[in-house]
């Protein structure tokens, strides 16, 4: 199990497919070939699958990778719910899912891997699009630059969004913002399964890395930005902020406690508004002229 519920995938789908940036996909498009063969990272239960293929258009296909086989377990029946409500067809396939939609066809397969332990033997065919949302953050340096060469190798085009960049901006503000935020962001570098995670450090050091690899980069700010509406949202963020905060610091519990409090009182009331920094990047090999547009 990675800790990653279905429910807190089903919560965050909505702002995440709000935050993300529709500009990146746009010059992304021009440097996918045809058909499009999509790999998509850490996939939990393809919500990067649901926000991208209408946007990608044409043939697709999709090969989605998670280490958490309950989460692949609810891979047909999310994809299944949504294709009835945008009017796509879902039919089973030997190894796998296909999807007729108006505006694109995709085929799906899935796959349970420990991307941490087994990133060597990932096959990515020769410009396939590598992409991952909300993986980056929680990967180590050693791992993202292999990742980086793996791409290289294979001339992929890449796709990293919804990276966690660092930044918490709760308003009101409290005087125990900056305690929390420096504790919370010393969480997100603790170990994650891939190594000392580059928690608020991965999106630049991904940049370096591309770039050092001989890719076009470009990136875009992604931040969920919360409000009244998003409660159930921001009660799950203060749920887990209190509890990272108090693993780095247990004997400032009492008063992270009361900060918490303070916290979930104004949310209860409608009265906060959180935004939560999140960078998406894209990336094209310079030296595969097929990728230049
Ligand atoms: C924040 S969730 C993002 C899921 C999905 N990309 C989305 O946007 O909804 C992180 C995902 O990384 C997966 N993950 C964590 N460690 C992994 C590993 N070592 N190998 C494969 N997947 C992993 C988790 O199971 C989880 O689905």
């Amino acid at each position: 199990m990675s800790g990653f519920s279905d429910t807190w995938l089903r919560l965050r789908e909505p702002v995440d497919a709000a935050s993300r940036d529709r500009g990146l996909v746009a010059s992304l498009q021009r440097r996918l070939g045809q058909p499009i063969h999509v790999i998509d990272l850490a996939t939990g239960t393809a919500a990067n699958l649901r926000y991208l293929s209408p946007l990608l258009g044409r043939s697709q296909t999709w090969q989605l990778i998670d280490h958490d086989q309950a989460l692949l377990d609810a891979i047909p029946m999310r994809l299944s719910e949504w294709s009835r409500a945008r009017g796509s067809m879902l039919h089973d396939i030997d190894d796998g899912l296909r999807i007729e939609g108006p505006d694109f066809g995709c085929e799906v397969r899935y796959q349970c891997r420990d991307l941490a332990r087994d990133l060597a033997a990932l096959d990515v065919p020769r410009g396939s699009l590598v992409t991952a949302a909300a993986l980056l953050d929680l990967v180590s340096g050693p791992w993202l630059a292999a990742l980086a060469e793996h791409c290289r190798a294979a001339c992929a085009r890449v796709l990293f969004t919804l990276t966690y960049n660092g930044e918490i901006r709760v308003d009101p503000p409290d005087p125990e913002d900056a305690l929390v935020l420096t504790l919370v962001n010393r969480h997100q570098s603790t170990d994650k399964g891939f190594g000392p995670a580059l928690g608020p450090a991965a999106a630049a050091r991904a940049v370096e890395l591309f770039e050092h690899c001989g890719y076009h980069v470009e990136t875009a700010q992604s931040d969920w930005r919360l409000g009244p509406q998003d409660r159930q949202l921001q009660r799950a963020l203060l749920e887990g902020w209190i509890a990272a905060a108090i693993e780095m610091a247990p004997e400032q519990a009492g008063v992270l406690g009361h900060w918490a409090e303070r916290r979930n009182e104004q949310v209860a009331s409608g009265r906060a508004t959180f935004v939560v920094g999140h960078t998406d990047l894209v990336g094209w090999p310079l030296f595969d002229a097929q990728s230049r547009g």
